[in-house]
């Protein structure tokens, strides 16, 4: 018998001892040698890069909670028998920090279980399980009330769990600003298996648990939400641009006013090198993906003193209107589904990614964009995209240490570099990894500095790694990048709650102790 045997049979003891549950481990507990324990494992694995990789390892047991004393007694129990926790609500994490680890023996807690939505729509406030998806929170919202929505992602499988104590950015983020900035109470369990709510965590823990990343502070079964306004018709639309329809003036431009824009106004560009259909030459091709929060000839008039140069029109209008639960679809690539789909958890794509984020405070000359495109277009196979998404409006009136989530005021827009691949060979995987790199040392001239930013939600392992024993010292190489000045407060917060650093994993806020 092995440590890590005798550890998580110790742990179903005390397990089934706190649960007072005779069936536990066949309803609830799934070790490697039970046949569900595969299916478990990948049922929300979105980057299988770490499923293949043969420095992670796995979960000796997947507990599946149905109830917050199932969580309380993981803590407990795990703790007694020096398991990690990695907790789990949409397994969307960047870096699969959710469910695997480099060096820890650890079990898993995997919220999809808990996810009940409760909406209020006539005081605007919902509460919603960790586990629930975006998808799923969405739906429920819209389908109550055509004029109630939530401000949080685009990509319908996320996982509420991690993405609101996070931050969570999109379409409705510069009216309303992030989802975290809209968490107005929580249950959480902490490290010593107690259930806290907001008054009896008090504010510090509260602050740090919406953007400064959960997982450090412990496991959280749902928060309290604030809900938005929306109006009952929306405008979603694409507009597309390649080299030779003057894609790089437009992005270039699009940087200077994106940012100023009506705040009902929300235009991202996703930008990528592409065949194209005509030519069959490579170019860059540039989609301006759009939400106006109001009609189509409202946002006409709007444009044509906002953004003329992109050449909306009203023959543009056609099929554009639509309520904002369908502009969630738009969103997530949904052209003739219903809106039930936004309740399938399954992952969307079974592949690997890498991501890496950036801040732009200064517009980019437009010779520097030459220069950029050049760079995505030399190598052929790599299947790089760069998502820009405009900030300003509410996301800059909040102050920089409101919310651990720190960009605010001065950011024109966040770059998100990503890409995905479907083979699971190394050496793909490793070609892939590198180009990313390398672009991300391109790209430094034109991004923000001291610190480079970095958004959490888009985790990147490559900015720097903790073990059990990284000082806070140590961990500010990355932890000033995701949080900047807010990342000491964490660090106090993470030693008054949980001193002993139970709850950690490869990039956790490590305990700053005041002597
Ligand atoms: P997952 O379950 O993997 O958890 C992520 C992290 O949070 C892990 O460290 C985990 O331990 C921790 N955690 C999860 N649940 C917890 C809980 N209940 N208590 C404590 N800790 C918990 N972001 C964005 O802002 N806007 C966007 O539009 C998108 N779009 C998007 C698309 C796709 C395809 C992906 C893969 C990701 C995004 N994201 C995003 C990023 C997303 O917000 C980020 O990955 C979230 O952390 C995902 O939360 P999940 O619960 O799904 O992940």
């Amino acid at each position: 018998i092995t440590a890590s045997n005798t550890a998580h049979e110790g742990f179903l003891q005390c397990f089934l001892n706190h649960t007072q549950s005779s069936n536990a481990s066949s309803h609830l507990v799934y070790a490697p040698n039970t046949t569900a324990y595969n299916t478990v494992l990948r049922s929300s694995i979105q980057n299988i890069r770490f499923l293949y990789s043969s420095t992670t390892k796995k979960p000796v047991l997947i507990v599946t909670p149905t109830n917050e004393s199932h969580v309380q007694a993981s803590v407990i129990c795990s703790r007694k028998y020096g398991l990690n926790i990695r907790v789990r609500s949409g397994g969307h994490d960047y870096e699969g920090m959710s469910y695997v680890s480099d060096h820890e023996v650890f079990i898993i807690v995997d919220l999809a279980n808990l996810r009940s939505i409760t909406v209020d729509a006539e005081h605007s406030i919902a509460w919603v399980q960790a586990g629930a998806t975006l998808g799923e929170l969405y739906y429920t919202i819209g389908v109550k009330n055509k004029t109630a929505a939530f401000t949080a992602g685009v990509c319908p499988t996320v996982g509420v769990g991690g993405h609101l104590s996070g931050g969570g950015i999109g379409t409705i983020s510069r009216k309303y600003g992030a989802a975290a900035d809209n968490v107005i109470d929580a249950q959480l369990v902490d490290a010593n298996g107690s259930l806290l709510n907001r008054e009896s965590m008090g504010e510090d823990l509260f602050w740090a648990m919406r953007g400064g990343g959960a997982a450090s502070f412990g496991i959280v079964l749902s928060y309290k939400i604030k809900l938005a306004y929306v109006p009952p018709t929306v405008t979603a639309f694409n507009i597309n641009r390649n080299l030779g329809q003057n894609a790089t003036y437009l992005v270039s431009r699009w940087q200077q006013i994106a940012a100023k824009f009506d705040e009902n106004l929300y235009m991202r560009v996703i930008a990528q090198a592409v065949d194209d259909s005509t030519t069959g030459n490579r170019t860059i091709q540039a989609v301006f993906n759009s939400l106006f929060l109001g009609t189509c000839k409202e946002l006409v008039t709007l444009m044509e003193t906002s953004f003329p140069e992109l050449g909306f029109e009203a023959k543009d209008c056609s099929g554009s209107e639509m309520s904002w639960l369908e502009s969630v679809l738009f969103f997530a690539g949904y052209s003739n589904e219903s809106a039930n789909i936004l309740l399938d958890r399954r992952p969307e794509y079974n592949s690997s990614f890498k991501a890496k984020s950036d801040f732009v405070r200064e517009p980019i000359p437009e010779t520097e964009w030459e220069k950029i495109w050049k760079f995505l277009l030399e190598p052929e196979d790599e299947p790089l995209v760069m998502i820009m998404e405009p900030f300003g409006g509410r996301l800059s009136e909040i102050s920089e240490s409101a919310i651990p989530f720190p960009h605010r005021k001065g950011n024109l827009y966040i770059i998100q570099y990503f890409m995905r691949w479907f083979q699971i060979d190394p050496a793909v995987t490793k070609r892939h990894l590198d180009w990313m790199r390398k672009l991300y040392g391109f790209m430094t001239p034109y991004v923000s500095s001291h610190p480079r930013a970095a958004y959490l939600n888009y985790k990147d392992i490559d900015l720097g790694r903790t073990d059990k024993h990284t000082t806070y010292k140590d961990a500010r190489v990355w932890g000033t990048k995701y949080f900047k000045n807010n990342f000491k407060r964490l660090a106090f917060v993470k030693a008054t709650v949980d001193p002993g650093n139970f709850f950690r994993n490869e990039q956790s806020i490590p305990p700053l102790l005041v002597l």
